[in-house]
């Protein structure tokens, strides 16, 4: 383990990587990037290889990431890992998807707690496999205390599911007078979120040339800046995060004012 340590540092101080980040203001680097992860069958198509390689694939390229905006201080991570519209998908593509939380923590959860890094889950265990919950349970418990990146992985998650939920437990408040109709406002919302705990994305990634939010974060992306890119996410890179990045000091924040 502490040589798979020892060789994310050296991946990360290549004097490439170096040059890079002379073009990044490190004072101004987005506090929040959410990433949909996309491509991953292209990337495997292309190759002649089934779907499945390309997911395994998009899971090794997870770290490469994590350890890229660890590295830049980026303090939240959020990657849609599994859509409530996966389960749409072929059930030997479902369960293999829902390998890859297991698959991957069995492997890296020392380097992250080693790095300081605090996993989290955004969306509902419902329907999840038992050793799905136990996996992310058991690295949610373990990074509790970890004060460096939070990697949130957005797992069986929809943004209009989150938002029918917030909603229902609203009006359970209502109806049960521990609110009133009146004092809901946006605050209110965003607190039944379950993303109450981090602030809105600053930034939002999408790879693979899909130009659309498939139902991710739908309120939180509200005035969060878009970047997109035709990679596939296998081959979506360090440099590639960075240029983002970079793409995101030159655009000018207004928030609706001027
Ligand atoms: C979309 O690509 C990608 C997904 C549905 C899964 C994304 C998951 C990962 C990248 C790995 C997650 C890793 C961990 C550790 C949980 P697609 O299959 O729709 O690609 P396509 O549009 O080219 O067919």
């Amino acid at each position: 383990m502490l040589e798979k340590f020892s060789k994310w540092k050296q991946a990360f101080h290549t004097e490439e990587e170096k040059q890079y980040d002379r073009n990044l203001d490190l004072s101004r680097i987005p506090k929040h990037v959410a990433i949909i992860m996309d491509g991953n069958g292209r990337w495997a198509s292309s190759r002649g290889l089934p779907r499945i390689a390309g997911h395994r694939e998009g899971m090794k390229n997870v770290n490469k990431i994590v350890r890229a905006a660890n590295a830049l201080h980026v303090e939240v991570l959020t990657l849609y890992a599994f859509s409530t519209e996966n389960w749409m998908r072929p059930k030997a593509e479902v369960d293999f998807l829902l390998s890859l939380p297991e698959r991957y923590l069995k492997s890296e959860l020392p380097t992250l707690i080693k790095e300081n890094v605090q996993v989290r889950i955004m969306g509902t265990k419902e329907a999840l496999p038992v050793h799905t919950i136990q996996a992310v349970d058991e690295a949610i418990e373990k990074t509790k205390h970890n004060t460096g990146l939070i990697l949130n992985f957005a797992l069986n998650y929809g943004s209009r599911f989150e938002m029918a939920e917030a909603m229902k437990q609203i009006a359970l408040k209502v109806e049960s007078g521990e609110l009133r109709a009146e004092d809901i406002n946006e605050d209110v919302i965003g607190a039944h979120l379950m993303s109450c705990q981090l602030k809105d994305p600053d930034l939002l990634i999408r790879t693979s040339g899909e130009i659309r939010l498939s139902n991710f974060m739908l309120w939180q992306l509200a005035y969060s800046e878009f970047w997109f890119t035709s990679v596939l996410w296998p081959d979506f890179n360090e440099n590639h995060f960075r240029e983002a990045i970079a793409t995101y000091q030159n655009r000018g924040r207004r928030y609706g004012g001027l």
